[in-house]
């Protein structure tokens, strides 16, 4: 395979970044853009010199496209997956990987049954100083982890939610905690040992016009004995103001903060010296001005090139997805029914679906 050919499905906010990078990316050909706004679609095919679509099945159909690249609303990404697959296609999604479980454990069975390689956006990995962190706490140089807390504090204004149509609906957006905050919970799984139980709060505090909940408090307790507590919303008043994560070991603590995981705020570790920690991306600023994670989407796209084209391993895996999936699941049962919820889920904890959930009261 001299290059990969990827359809970019979804040419908006990220799927104008993903044809950015892949058009920066040696061993990248883009072959087709798909948006089911003609303009858009149109848009991006300029962008990437190549065809565009407004159907799907053309993408599906297309014998010039080895990777669907799933850029569309979260509510669709698992089902955009397995149908990528069962076509022979090769599939990343941008996150979350499912909004319920049930569809989470499609994509992982059409994988399996297909053999065709499923990829997950989880960039913030690649961030410096998360990185730095992942491998002061692999060498156990920070000896046991009891504690992590992450504070997701960002603003999303009325303008966000007005711009598309399915920004704080249940069935494609999910919520604060599916489509704000999933990254922060990818990173205390990778963190940390088997989540046993998960506790949560949530409501929506500010942002009376959407279904879901803006504001949320987690509490995840793994099965060592240590605990993580996430704390987030979308309702920050005017701008962003944090996105961290914190972890305590018997030998040391350190604090990736900033407002997108993208400073090292604290590094006090016995026997290790602060790295060096190279200056990471900027975050990916969006229509309307506002700012999301940081923007490492080159090195997720060069793992997926580097995977079907040199054989390497695959960074993120789909279980790694579908335990995230999981622990929001837990939690949103756990909010609505005001209970700690067992991992893994079972019996009717496994068929509960945000999609067809009840709106969120607003408090105001
Ligand atoms: N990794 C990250 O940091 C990151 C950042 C932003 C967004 N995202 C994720 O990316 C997804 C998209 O977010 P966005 O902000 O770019 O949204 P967006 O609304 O700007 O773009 C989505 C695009 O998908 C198109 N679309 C909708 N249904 C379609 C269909 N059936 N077929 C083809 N195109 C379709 C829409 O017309 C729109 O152009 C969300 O799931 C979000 O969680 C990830």
């Amino acid at each position: 395979m001299d290059s990969v050919r990827f359809a970019v499905v979804g040419y908006g906010n990220i799927g104008s970044r993903h044809v950015k990078f892949l058009k920066e990316l040696d061993g990248a050909e883009i072959t087709l853009v798909c948006d089911t706004d003609e303009a858009r679609a149109r848009e991006g095919a300029r962008e990437a010199d190549c065809s565009y679509t407004t159907r799907f099945e053309d993408v599906l159909k297309d014998r010039d496209v080895d990777v669907v690249d799933i850029c569309t609303p979260s509510g669709l990404h698992a089902e955009m997956s397995v149908a990528a697959m069962e076509a022979g296609k090769n599939a990343i999604s941008e996150k979350p990987m499912a909004l319920n479980l049930k569809e989470a454990d499609d994509v992982i069975r059409t994988q399996k049954r297909t053999g065709m390689k499923y990829f997950l956006v989880k960039q913030n990995r690649y961030n410096p100083p998360v990185a730095a962190l992942k491998e002061v706490l692999d060498s156990g140089k920070l000896g046991d982890l009891f504690l992590i807390i992450s504070d997701v504090f960002w603003n999303r204004r009325r303008s966000y939610y007005d711009d598309e149509d399915w920004r704080g609906t249940l069935s494609l957006d999910g919520g604060a905690l599916f489509t704000q905050s999933s990254h922060f919970v990818d990173l205390i799984l990778w963190l940390s040992k088997r989540p046993v139980s998960v506790e949560a709060t949530m409501t929506n505090i500010d942002h009376p016009y959407i279904e879901t909940e803006d504001l949320g408090s987690i509490k995840v307790l793994f099965e060592n004995g240590s605990m993580a507590v996430m704390n987030y919303t979308t309702a920050t008043y005017q701008k962003n103001l944090e996105g961290s994560i914190t972890v305590l070991g018997t030998k040391g603590s350190v604090k990736v903060g900033g407002k997108y995981l993208n400073e090292l705020s604290e590094w006090n570790v016995e026997e290790v010296e602060r790295p060096e920690i190279p200056p990471g991306g900027p975050p990916n600023t969006y229509k309307g001005g506002y700012q999301g994670s940081m923007s490492n989407h080159d090195k997720v796209l060069q793992n997926v090139i580097d995977v079907l084209r040199d054989g390497k391993e695959a960074k993120v895996s789909a279980a790694e997805g579908r335990l995230t999936v999981e622990v929001m699941q837990a939690a949103h049962i756990s909010a609505l029914e005001k209970r700690p919820v067992k991992i893994p889920l079972a019996g009717r904890d496994l068929d509960f679906d945000i999609k067809t959930s009840i709106p969120f009261p607003s408090r105001k």
